[in-house]
C-alpha cells in the first residue's frame, strides 16, 4: 500500500470484528516497531502482547474502563512500555530536562510504527491511553521497573470512522 495512503487510512477504530489475530501478524507489528529510533538505539520499548481469550477477558474485565473495554471486543490487546531511567540517562542521572520522558518519546515512535504496519496489513488499532497500570503489571507480570504506557488493541475494522478534523498547519507551525 502507498505510503499516504497508509497515514490517511489509519483510524482509531472502536469496533473489531469477530476475528482472530495471529501471532504471527502480531510479531510483523512488533518487528515494524522495532525499526523506529530511539535515543542511543536503547530501545527501551517492551510489549506484552494478549492474544489468549483467557488473559484477554482479564485484561479487559480488570485493567480497561468499560468503554474501553467495549471498544477493544475481539481484538488482540497489546500493552506498551518503556524501561525506566534509561533512554536519556547517563552515569549521573538524566541528561537533560526531558527525563523519562525520551523513553516515552521513544516508545511513542514505535508505535506508530506499530499503528501504520497494522493498517497496511489490513488490520487496525484503537490505542488506550485510559488504563490502570497496576493491574495491567500485576496479571501480566510486568517489571518494576518499566513505566506502563497505552494498550493498543489490534483487529480487524468492523466499521469506516472518519478522520477527526485536523489543525490548520499555521496553528502548529512557526516558519523563522
Ligand atoms: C496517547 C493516546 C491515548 C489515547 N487514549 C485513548 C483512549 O483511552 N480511548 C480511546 O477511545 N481513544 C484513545 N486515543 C485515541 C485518540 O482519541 C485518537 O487518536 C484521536 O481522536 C485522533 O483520531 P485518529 O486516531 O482516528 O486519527 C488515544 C490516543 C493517543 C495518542
Amino acid at each position: 500500500m502507498e505510503f499516504q495512503k497508509v497515514l490517511e487510512e489509519r483510524r482509531s477504530v472502536r469496533s473489531f470484528k469477530n476475528e482472530p489475530v495471529s501471532k504471527e501478524t502480531v510479531d510483523q507489528v512488533l518487528k515494524a516497531a522495532q525499526l523506529a529510533p530511539s535515543w542511543k538505539n536503547s530501545q527501551t520499548g517492551r510489549y506484552y502482547a494478549v492474544l489468549s481469550d483467557d488473559m484477554l477477558n482479564k485484561v479487559r474485565e480488570s485493567c480497561l474502563p468499560s468503554f474501553n473495554a467495549k471498544n477493544s471486543a475481539n481484538a488482540a490487546l497489546i500493552v506498551t512500555g518503556f524501561v525506566k531511567d534509561d533512554a536519556g540517562f547517563g552515569a549521573d542521572g538524566p541528561v537533560n530536562d526531558m527525563g523519562n520522558m525520551w523513553g516515552a518519546y521513544d516508545l511513542g515512535l514505535q508505535n506508530e510504527n506499530l499503528c501504520l504496519k497494522a493498517r497496511e496489513l489490513g488490520l487496525d488499532t484503537l490505542i488506550m491511553g485510559i488504563r490502570d497500570e497496576s493491574a495491567l503489571k500485576n496479571i501480566l507480570d510486568i517489571p518494576d521497573n518499566v513505566q506502563v504506557a497505552a494498550v493498543i488493541a489490534l483487529g480487524y475494522r468492523n466499521t469506516e470512522p472518519k478522520m477527526p478534523l485536523r489543525k490548520e498547519l499555521s496553528e502548529v507551525v512557526k516558519y523563522y
